[in-house]
């Protein structure tokens, strides 16, 4: 089955040699763009709307039990965020069924999906056991298009830190890592500092799996020097950077991941992505979604404030939403649309991606196609 879509007013392919006002999706990928209308099974003419690729959310954690509305509301009176909150969804996640589990993950992947997400990571983090650690792989592994082992999240309420990090880096890594592409670790204050983060990225790149670090969110740290050193493919949050991070990031292969969602709702500053972009850096926005910090998965809302309040521009923006959570995921078949990518391809209901910012909050998602099935 092909489909032929016509009628772009404006297309967006993230390939600076690829160009059109129409495209052929058959089967799961995008088969022919450019101008003119060649034969296919079915036509669709979208009005002059504004085409891009789908977004690549490569930062959520969605396998969650529970709810932090009161965390939430203390914190908009003034209390500040800390990694502890976590423990709470730890309880509730922990106590939850595994159909329990499922259906947390499908019902937010829908919602993503309704508002032109098309590729989505998802990651571990709230089980902090052996076994719930594993579930929550299988579980993210069902819905989402790459999984991410998050064992060290938090050193779990009463347990020794150094004790939980051996078992993070034996016998739960050898249980989750069949389950996963990528490791991942928060280099934090409140929850693990340098030496231990950097057991659990080695263990887990000895295992063959890749490296993401949850790093700088919350203040100064080693979170980005200890990335680009183990050569992880993304840093995530860079809220707080220091020239020589941001130097360290802009000669390495590093993608700086900012989160807004994120500070706005932990009400820390917006990171300085203009600084990131001068320098070379390459930057991705995600959602990251979770019950906790960033109860979003609206990446439209992460491009608009992007634009509206981290001067980036809309195209800057855009292309870190697609383009570049591809590459924090080291993918090169998604966030792009060209010959053979995947057809993951958002139509929306406005004549330019500019609208995303200049109606900011106005749902524009006029149609979705992931892998080739219009979804929406
Ligand atoms: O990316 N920073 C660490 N992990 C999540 C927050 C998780 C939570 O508060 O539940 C984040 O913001």
């Amino acid at each position: 089955m092909s489909t032929l879509i016509t009628g772009i007013g404006e297309l967006t392919t993230n390939d600076p040699s690829v160009h059109g006002d129409a495209l052929v999706i058959e089967g799961s990928t995008i088969a022919w763009v450019g101008t003119g209308s060649p034969a296919a099974d079915t036509r669709i003419d979208v009005g002059g709307r504004a085409v891009l690729p789908g977004w690549v959310d490569s930062h959520t954690h969605l396998v969650f039990a529970g709810d932090r509305t009161a965390e939430f509301g203390a914190r908009m009176a003034g209390k500040p965020y800390s990694a502890g909150g976590i423990a709470v969804t730890v309880g509730a996640t922990r106590a939850a069924s595994d159909d329990d589990l499922s259906a947390v993950v499908s019902r937010h992947v829908a919602e993503a999906v309704a508002q032109g997400t098309t590729f989505i990571e998802t990651k571990t983090g709230y089980g902090l056991t052996v076994a719930d650690e594993l579930r929550s792989a299988v579980v993210a592994g069902s819905h989402a298009d790459e999984v991410t082992f998050l064992g060290a999240h938090l050193v779990p309420p009463g347990a020794d830190a150094d004790e939980y990090v051996s078992l993070v880096c034996g016998e739960m890594l050898d249980a989750v890592a069949p389950h996963v592409r990528w490791a991942d670790v928060f280099c934090e204050t409140g929850a693990f500092d340098e030496d231990q983060s950097r057991a659990v990225l080695t263990a887990a790149a000895g295992r063959g799996l890749g490296l993401r670090v949850h790093g700088n969110q919350l203040g100064l740290g080693p979170g980005v020097r200890l990335a680009v050193e183990l050569g992880a493919a993304s840093v995530d949050h860079c809220t707080y950077l220091s020239q020589s991070d941001v130097d360290a990031l802009a000669a390495s292969d590093t993608v700086a991941t900012l989160l807004p969602a994120c500070d706005l709702s932990t009400r820390q500053p917006l990171p300085e992505a203009r600084k990131l972009l001068d320098a070379g850096v390459t930057v991705a926005l995600a959602s990251n979604c979770n019950p906790g910090s960033s109860y979003t998965s609206s990446i439209a809302f992460c491009v608009a404030t992007a634009v509206l309040q981290m001067r980036m521009s809309v195209e800057e923006a855009v292309r870190a939403a697609t383009l570049g959570g591809a590459q924090a995921l080291r993918r090169d078949d998604v966030g792009v649309i060209r010959l053979g990518a995947r057809a993951d391809v958002h139509v929306l209901d406005a004549p330019s991606i500019t609208h995303l910012a200049y109606r900011p909050g106005v749902p524009l998602t006029h149609a979705v196609w992931r892998k080739g099935v219009q979804v929406i």
